[in-house]
């Protein structure tokens, strides 16, 4: 039963409090490392993505997403005040769950924390593109995007991409403080070109091109919660922070809880707007900068380019914290001994951890700059989505296991939140990897026929082609398999807990 040996509580808060980090983060902090997480890519262009799929109903897919979200952040609060150390859902779920799966959880988020910065950064460089280009000045194509990102165009790498991934690196390896200032004056500004285009489109509204409103069922309306669901990504990225955070138990919550409020408020507006605008099919030719685009359909091009510049800011603010989070992860797999040990390296002269800063920085830059990864978007979901269904799981298990823990917060209606959490997040996660429209196609005039047939008007499918596993779910399944190979031949010997045993 060695796959299931436990962390204890009492062992990771002690970790905490004699860790070697800098304690230097206040709640709002925390709540503006969310933000500087959270708006992003998402919003300022999967929002065309999804005005394509679910119609002006993107609003409700938003809503789905969020309150997915909400459930999930809910029981990560719970978590996170009670156990401060860095690492995330994986080290809570060493302390719940045992080894094996707090290996899988982490192998899980580093899919998900390495390929977001990669994925955000090709689109940084668009944006950043776009703007050089207005300004007149033109790079070589063939270092504008990975190689065959562009059909029938040679391009060797996005060196935009790369570089700004390795720009942001250093300022992490640097220090927390650093870092800190830079992504509190991005997050307001990227906020207040946001509010710049809530109060200058909204009097453009016509109601009209709200209908209809759900053109694609709620099939539709399902596929782009799956997709926009990306926007939401890093309010978690708050909690691997809670090593460097003054008052653990008390900041983190509320940190979690704000960051993730602010953001869905923003983004149901933003979108109620977009669609109440623009007749939605219009957005077919405009996805790499909706938001833009519907600025300059009302005649406000100056707008347009603040809010331009805003997307570039934002999505730097994604990656700076996105990396964080990555890096604090493996910082905590590596002291665990289930990563070799020179990623938990923590520099004499900053007190960042440098070696895992360094590491996967460079590797997220040279994904981001050799491989084009719109597509992995939605593997970056998938990821999430499973670390979300299993701390939910987690919390319940803890509620049994060590019901007098102090726990400063406590996740409301357990256990109804976290169920609700769990029913989100594998709806959204089967609608990524399964085919339901497969399903149904091969079990036509089978017992099983009708069954799946109900299922797929909410579920359907867009990988028809694929089989029943979407290419997405392919790609999925074998990268958790790499990370069984890893542990099997690795982690399961170096691990500090075996040692200890
Ligand atoms: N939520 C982040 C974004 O929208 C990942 O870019």
């Amino acid at each position: 039963m060695n796959l299931f040996r436990k962390k204890s509580i009492e062992s990771l808060i002690q970790t905490s409090e004699t860790t070697s980090l800098r304690r230097v983060l206040s709640a709002t902090d925390l709540a503006m490392l969310g933000i500087g997480a959270i708006i992003g890519t998402g919003i300022f262009v999967l929002t065309g993505v999804g005005a394509l799929t679910a119609g002006p109903a993107l609003i409700l897919s938003f809503v789905i997403a969020g309150l997915c979200c909400l459930f999930a952040a809910l029981t990560y609060a719970e978590f996170a005040s009670m156990v401060p150390v860095s690492g995330s859902v994986y080290t809570y779920s060493y302390a719940t769950m045992g080894e094996f799966i707090a290996w899988i959880i982490g192998w899980d988020l580093i899919l998900e924390y390495l390929l977001a910065v990669s994925a955000v950064s090709a689109g940084w460089s668009g944006y950043f593109q776009s703007v050089l280009d207005s300004m007149g000045i033109h790079l070589p194509t063939v270092l504008t995007a990975a190689p065959t990102a562009l059909d029938g165009t040679t391009t060797i790498m996005n060196l935009p991409a790369f570089l700004i991934v390795l720009l942001i690196t250093l300022l992490l390896s640097v220090g927390v403080r650093e870092s800190k200032v830079v992504n509190n004056i991005m997050v307001v500004l990227k906020v207040a070109v946001v509010l710049l285009f809530i109060i200058t489109a909204v009097w453009h509204v016509e109601p009209a091109n709200w209908k209809p409103f759900m053109p694609f069922g709620w099939n539709g309306v399902m596929m782009a919660a799956a997709i926009v669901f990306f926007a939401y990504l890093g309010f978690d990225a708050v909690s691997t922070a809670a090593e460097e955070t003054r008052n653990p138990q008390k900041d983190m919550p509320k940190g979690i809880l704000w960051s993730l409020g602010i953001c869905t408020l923003l983004y149901v507006i933003v979108t109620a707007i977009m669609t109440g605008v623009v007749n939605y099919p219009d957005f077919a030719e405009h996805q790499d900068s909706p938001v833009a685009f519907v600025l300059k359909s009302i005649g406000q091009d100056w707008v347009a380019g603040f809010v331009s510049f805003g997307a570039i800011l934002g999505m730097l603010t994604v990656m700076l914290v996105m990396l964080y989070g990555q890096t604090r992860i493996i910082f905590s797999m590596s002291r665990d001994g289930l990563l070799p040990g020179f990623l938990s390296k923590v520099s004499e002269k900053y007190r960042t951890p440098i070696g895992s800063t360094w590491f996967f920085g460079l590797i997220a830059a040279f994904l981001g700059g050799f491989i084009p990864l719109d597509e992995l978007a939605q593997l970056v979901n998938a990821g999430t989505l499973l670390a979300f269904t299993l701390i939910s799981i987690a919390v319940m298990v803890m509620r049994k296991k060590q019901p007098d823990l102090p726990r400063s917060f406590k996740c409301p209606w357990v256990p109804v939140i976290p169920i609700l959490a769990i029913v989100f997040c594998m709806v959204l996660l089967l609608k990524l990897i399964i085919s339901f429209d497969y399903l149904t196609e091969v079990t036509k005039g089978t017992a099983l026929g009708g069954f799946f047939e109900a299922i797929g008007t909410v579920m359907g499918g867009q990988n028809y082609m694929d089989g029943v596993i979407t290419l997405t779910g392919q790609r999925f399944f074998i990268w958790l398999f790499i990370g069984l190979l890893i542990y099997a031949v690795y982690g399961y010997r170096k691990s500090k807990l075996a040692q200890e045993q």
